[in-house]
C-alpha cells in the first residue's frame, strides 16, 4: 500500500492559458518543455493512499452469461451486477463481444483526431455544452482555476449520430462502437432493473432509452514533464446512468473505493464500466455513481474513450417509485430533467459530486 500525493485546487489568484494555447498538445509539445506553466499547477496534498487493483478485488461481470448463460448463469450474473453496482459502482465487463480490432480502430481514431493540425480542428472548438461535436481543452477553462493536463472531444452520437468528418474513417468507425455499447448497455440495463427488483425493460421504458442520449467522450493526455504536480481529470462521477471506457492501455485512471484511490489498468480486452449519476438518482441512492479521476505520466501520451449512455433529453429523472415501494423507502432525491442536469454538469467545475448533492433531499 503506497501513500501518494493527492490533489486540491492551488488558490492561484486568475491564471489564464498561456497565449495562443488551445491545446495541451501545443505545450506538451513544445521544445524543451522541463517544468509545466502555474496555470497547471496542482497543490498535492499528502493524505490520500492509492492501492493497485492487484490488492483489491474487482468486480468483473462477464456479460456473455447475460444474454446467452443458462437461466441458473443469468441469474446468478444479475445477482453479481447488482453486488458490484452496490458496492463498487464499478466492474470489468468481459466477453462483451464489441470486437478488440474495433476498439482499437476506434482509438487510432481519436488520437487521428488530436493530432489534427489546430487550424483543421477550430471549426469543432464549440461553445455550448451540447453542442453536438466540440473539442477543446480542460474540462471547462472558462470558470476553472487551475487547467487539466488533458485535451477533449465530446460527440453526440445518439438519438441523432454525430461526427467529425476527419480523420478518414473516423465517422464509420465510431458509427460503428457506438451502435455496439449501446447494445450492450440497454442489455446491461436490463440485467441491472432486475437486480433492483424490477422488470427487465423497466430502465429502459422509465427513461425512454428508445430516445436515450450517448455521448462519446475522447480524451487525450500527452506526457507532462511533472506529472506529480498536474491532474489529467479531477475527482468527479459522471452524469449518465452507464459509461463504458476504453483506453490505450496506458494507465492513469483511478477510482475511489472505501475512501482510497485504486489504480485500474483493467484485463485485455475489458470495458470498464461506472454507474453515472442518474442511475443514483433512479435506484434512489443504492447504486451510487463512482466517484474517480485520472493522472497523468512522463513518459506516454494516454488516450481514453467514455462512452455515457442516458435517459433521453426530456426525460424528468427521480427515484423509481416502485422500487420505493419495495424498499419502503422516501425518496432521497429530487426529480430533474435529463436535459437540464447535463447543461449544469457540463458547465460547472468537475467537482467529486456537488451537482447531484443539489438534488438530495
Ligand atoms: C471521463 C473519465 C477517465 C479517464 O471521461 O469521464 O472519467 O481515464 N475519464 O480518462
Ligand atoms: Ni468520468
Amino acid at each position: 500500500m503506497a501513500e501518494t500525493a493527492s490533489f486540491l485546487v492551488s488558490s492561484n489568484p486568475s491564471p489564464t492559458l498561456p497565449q495562443n494555447i488551445t491545446t495541451i498538445r501545443t505545450i506538451a509539445e513544445s521544445p524543451g518543455l522541463t517544468s509545466i506553466p502555474s496555470a497547471y499547477t496542482f497543490t498535492p496534498t499528502p493524505h490520500d493512499q492509492v492501492v493497485s487493483e492487484t490488492q483489491v478485488s474487482l468486480p468483473v461481470i462477464d456479460y456473455s452469461l447475460l444474454t446467452s448463460g443458462t437461466p441458473h448463469q443469468r441469474s446468478k450474473i444479475v445477482h453479481d451486477l447488482g453486488k458490484a453496482c452496490q458496492n463498487w459502482g464499478f466492474f470489468l465487463m468481459i466477453n462483451h463481444g464489441v470486437p478488440e480490432s474495433l476498439v482499437r480502430s476506434m482509438i487510432d481514431g481519436c488520437r487521428g483526431f488530436f493530432d489534427l493540425p489546430e487550424e483543421e480542428k477550430e471549426e469543432y472548438r464549440g461553445k455550448h455544452v451540447l453542442d453536438p461535436i466540440r473539442c477543446g481543452t480542460s474540462f471547462n477553462a472558462s470558470v476553472e482555476k487551475v487547467f487539466f493536463w488533458k485535451d477533449f472531444l465530446k460527440i453526440l452520437s445518439h438519438p441523432v449520430f454525430h461526427s467529425p468528418s476527419k480523420p478518414a474513417g473516423f465517422s464509420e468507425t465510431s458509427l460503428e462502437y457506438s451502435k455496439r455499447a449501446r447494445e450492450v448497455a440497454r442489455k446491461l440495463l436490463k440485467g441491472i432493473s432486475e437486480s433492483l427488483g424490477l422488470e427487465p425493460n423497466y430502465v429502459e421504458k422509465a427513461l425512454n432509452l428508445e430516445q436515450g442520449l450517448q455521448v462519446i467522450a475522447a480524451n487525450f493526455y500527452p506526457p507532462c514533464p511533472q506529472p506529480e504536480l498536474a491532474m489529467g481529470m479531477p475527482p468527479h462521477s459522471d452524469h449518465g446512468l452507464l459509461t463504458f471506457l476504453i483506453h490505450n492501455g496506458i494507465s492513469g485512471l483511478q477510482v475511489q473505493h472505501k475512501g482510497k484511490w485504486v489504480n485500474i489498468n483493467g484485463i485485455p480486452n475489458s470495458i470498464l464500466v461506472n454507474i453515472g449519476d442518474h442511475l443514483e438518482i433512479l435506484s434512489n441512492g443504492k447504486y451510487r455513481s463512482v466517484l474517480h479521476r485520472a493522472m497523468v505520466n512522463n513518459k506516454a501520451t494516454r488516450i481514453s474513450i467514455a462512452i455515457a449512455h442516458g435517459p433521453s433529453l426530456d426525460t424528468v429523472v427521480s427515484p423509481a417509485p416502485e422500487l420505493l415501494e419495495i424498499e419502503k423507502k422516501a425518496a432521497a432525491y429530487i426529480g430533474i430533467k435529463y436535459k437540464e442536469y447535463l447543461e449544469i454538469h457540463q458547465s460547472n467545475k468537475l467537482d467529486e459530486k456537488c451537482n447531484l448533492d443539489r438534488l438530495r433531499i
